[in-house]
């Protein structure tokens, strides 16, 4: 077969080894001439807030720096970097003053005075400061098909880090999340390679702007790679993905990132084929590094240097961890408790058995991204930007961005949107938590501490009872996600009210805790619906959960199914607005809703698995989400009948709305490669857009598609495009063309 090789692959190198700014160069020269070897080691170290803290009391939102620890850290070992919270979120005074008190500390303390780099999980909004803007979670983020919420969701985010006196942000997470077991699932933008690169790329480019500077914040694309598709499910365990695969699939987003001027990177946790990320040649440097052209740095997980002795046995003792890591391409270790990272790579270096080069070209990356940052200059917190903060148009953007996220699964005899008279009786185990709509990454690290959450913000019963009237609403309390509430009750209430609304889901949780053993909702939860449905009244179940648990056995009694993934801290407001019909939901599922606890086939999935169309089993497929109107797709037209490997076709279709309400539509264009030396996906999502349009309105939209979105990992592993017969599919509709 004759093939093409796309050259493109390669040349970034150029492209990105060109771009570095000369000034910046020469100063990091400067300063790297003049550095011990002791100051570089400690420019490569990292460590954790709790290390240089006094014990907090528990429950406050101030951290209380222990100056002698921090200058020990400082000033006696040279640590360049710190990160994390001590232990709950923090507030904004208190942030800004122990950032002033750090940067003292190094710019005034220190010969050369570097400032220190500060970073912080900020997931899904300043969700590490009290009375921050919190947003959807990712998973969320990406139902809503609308790269332009997530821009400016990630520049409010930006804002609000950056008033907190924070210059990085450990976020995106551009793992592409293929096992819905794992417990990170809502970090991720779903199961298209494709979503996840466009959602990744809009998350940079709102985070740093032009230049990560001022008022913006320096990404870190999460976890490098590979991390997000554990074999057995569970979170920090093995990953086997072969090199086609990896080239495929979870190689791209990073690509797309590094392209869109991503400036740091996390490593993987976990391992690969065998391999430990940490520890990995080939995906650190040869790939990432030298292959992709990345100019930034690389930070380990936490303690991860230290796990290749002590967890996976490839290293011999602690001291060879160190070695192996920087090795292969580590340039800063996040360690983060104590300065043993600094005294092995010390002695390593002064052996001869780590090159003084390997640890100057990780020194100037990291200076590199320190100047790119502005620190230099700009090292304490702006005065300005105390006023940028949780202000009420970012808290409408959060909104906004759970209203177009929350997914109409199922509506029966379009029994949604409910009228505003309907009496209602409101039971579940999320439908009075603050938590359960916010998932981990919320003031703690788990999220799950109900009682820290801003007495504010509305639970989906108390967004209810300000929506309808608290008259029309009845509660029935203690559900619990292990446990029934009292079940008579539940029919005595019911024959009171026109329509019961269960809000089911999960408790918040994040990376190890939230493992699971079985993808099905809890027993409790299944037993709950079962008994609303008994009671003969129409029942809409809502969902808060950050992956797809399985709920087959309740699906088909269900008058309504609407899915809310975790829609963040306005969530509770929106899912009410969908449900009474302020909002008209316009949501898609950013992947395939299995309909058994393994079976797990993706979209993309092959011919193979569609042969026997059992394979092919899911609840509700990847892209489906409802609205109260309805869309006719028609005139879909590829504007030429063949075209060159190089080249692309423009894709035109119109979307006509013919309902009676005016409604958002998520319009997801497909393809497929219909003959290829590797077998091709059913399937490929290669563009996709957002249209609002008021009843009887129709509009044409356009798609530039260059054909380099159906390269793929050939046999030879190389990248590439083969000629023949492709196809595109809009919903219904079908057109061919040929690529020569
Ligand atoms: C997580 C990272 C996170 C880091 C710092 C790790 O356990 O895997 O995603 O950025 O901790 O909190
Ligand atoms: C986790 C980090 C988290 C930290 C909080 C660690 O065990 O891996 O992600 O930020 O705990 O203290």
């Amino acid at each position: 077969m004759r093939q093409m090789l796309l050259i493109l692959f390669l040349s970034n190198i150029f492209v990105y080894g060109s771009s570095l700014d000369k000034q910046i160069e020469k100063k990091i020269d400067v300063l790297l001439n003049q550095m011990t070897i002791e100051e570089k080691a400690g420019q490569m170290t990292q460590i954790t807030l709790e290390a240089v803290s006094k014990p907090r009391v528990p429950g406050s939102f101030v951290n209380i720096l222990d100056l002698k620890k921090l200058e020990n850290a400082i000033v006696a070992h040279h640590v360049g970097s710190l990160l994390n919270t001590g232990g709950q979120a923090n507030t904004l005074q208190n942030w800004r003053d122990m950032i002033r008190r750090i940067q003292d500390m190094a710019t005034q303390k220190t010969r050369l005075s570097i400032p220190v780099l500060y970073g912080i999980d900020a997931i899904h909004g300043a969700n590490y400061t009290k009375g921050a803007t919190i947003f959807p979670q990712s998973i969320a983020m990406a139902a809503t098909f609308n790269t332009l919420l997530m821009k400016e969701a990630a520049r409010i985010t930006a804002l609000e880090v950056r008033a907190s006196g924070i210059p990085w942000n450990f976020n995106p997470v551009l793992g592409v999340g293929r096992n819905p077991l794992w417990s990170r699932f809502f970090e991720t933008f779903g199961e298209s390679p494709f979503v996840v690169s466009e959602f990744g790329k809009a998350y940079i480019e709102g985070l740093q702007g032009n230049a990560p500077m001022g008022d913006h914040v320096l990404a870190c694309m999460k976890h490098f790679v590979g991390y997000s598709f554990p074999l057995n499910g569970f979170d920090r365990t093995p990953a086997w993905i072969p090199e086609r695969m990896m080239r495929d699939i979870f190689l791209p987003p990073f690509k797309t990132a590094v392209m869109a001027g991503a400036r740091t990177v996390m490593v993987n946790s976990s391992e690969v084929n065998g391999i430990p990320t940490h520890s990995n040649h080939h995906l650190l440097t040869d790939i990432l590094k030298n292959e992709y052209g990345f100019t930034g740095f690389v930070v380990s997980d936490w303690e991860d240097i230290k796990r290749l002795y002590e967890r996976d046995g490839v290293a011999a003792s602690p001291e060879d961890a160190v070695r192996m890591a920087v090795m292969a391409g580590v340039d800063m270790s996040m360690v983060p408790y104590d300065f043993s990272f600094y005294d092995h790579l010390v002695k390593l270096v002064k052996e001869d058995k780590v090159p003084q080069s390997r640890i100057d070209d990780a020194v100037r990356r990291i200076l590199r991204v320190k100047f790119e940052a502005g620190l230099f200059d700009h090292s304490y917190p702006d005065k300005k930007l105390q006023n940028k903060f949780g202000l009420p148009a970012f808290v409408e953007s959060s909104y906004r961005a759970a209203g177009e996220a929350i997914t109409l699964l199922k509506n029966k005899e379009d029994i949604l949107p409910l009228k505003k008279n309907t009496k209602v009786l409101v039971t579940g185990p999320t439908s009075n938590l603050l938590s359960a709509m916010n998932g981990g990454w919320t003031i703690t690290w788990q999220g799950n501490e109900e009682k820290l959450y801003p007495k504010e913000k509305q639970t989906l019963l108390r967004a209810i009872q300000n929506t309808i009237g608290k008259e029309k609403v009845t509660y029935l309390p203690g559900a619990g996600f292990e446990s029934l509430p009292d079940l008579i009750s539940l029919q005595k209430k019911a024959e009171k009210v026109d329509v019961i609304i269960v809000a089911l889901g999960e408790n918040a949780y994040c990376e190890t805790p939230g493992n699971i053993k079985d993808l099905s909702i809890s027993s409790a939860q299944i037993r709950l619906a079962e008994a609303a449905y008994k009671t003969g009244k129409p029942v809409v179940l809502v969902l808060f959960e950050g992956r797809p648990r399985v709920i087959h056995p309740i699906v088909d009694k269900a008058s309504a199914i609407v899915m809310g993934y975790l829609p963040g801290m306005e969530g509770g407001r929106a899912m009410a607005d969908v449900l009474f019909g302020n909002i008209n939901p316009s949501g898609k599922l950013p992947f395939t809703y299995p309909e058994s606890p393994n079976g797990f086939v993706t979209y993309d999935h092959k011919p193979l698995e569609e042969f026997d169309l059992n394979n092919y089993e899911y609840e509700f497929p990847f892209g489906h989400g409802l609205s109260y109107t309805k869309f006719l797709y028609k005139n879909l037209r590829i504007d030429k009948k063949s075209c060159k490997i190089e080249g692309g076709v423009t894709v035109r279709v119109t979307v006509e709305n013919i309902g009676g309400r005016a409604g958002l539509e998520s319009v997801l264009v497909y393809g497929r490669d219909l003959v290829g030396s590797v077998s091709r996906p059913t399937r490929q999502l290669i563009a996709f857009d957002k249209i609002n349009l008021k009843p009887g309105e129709s509009r044409e939209l356009v798609f530039k598609i260059p054909i380099k979105r159906f390269a793929f990992t050939n046999r030879e592993n190389k990248k590439v495009i083969e000629p023949g017969a492709f196809k595109i599919y809009v919903s219904n509709l079908e057109q061919s063309f040929v690529v020569e």
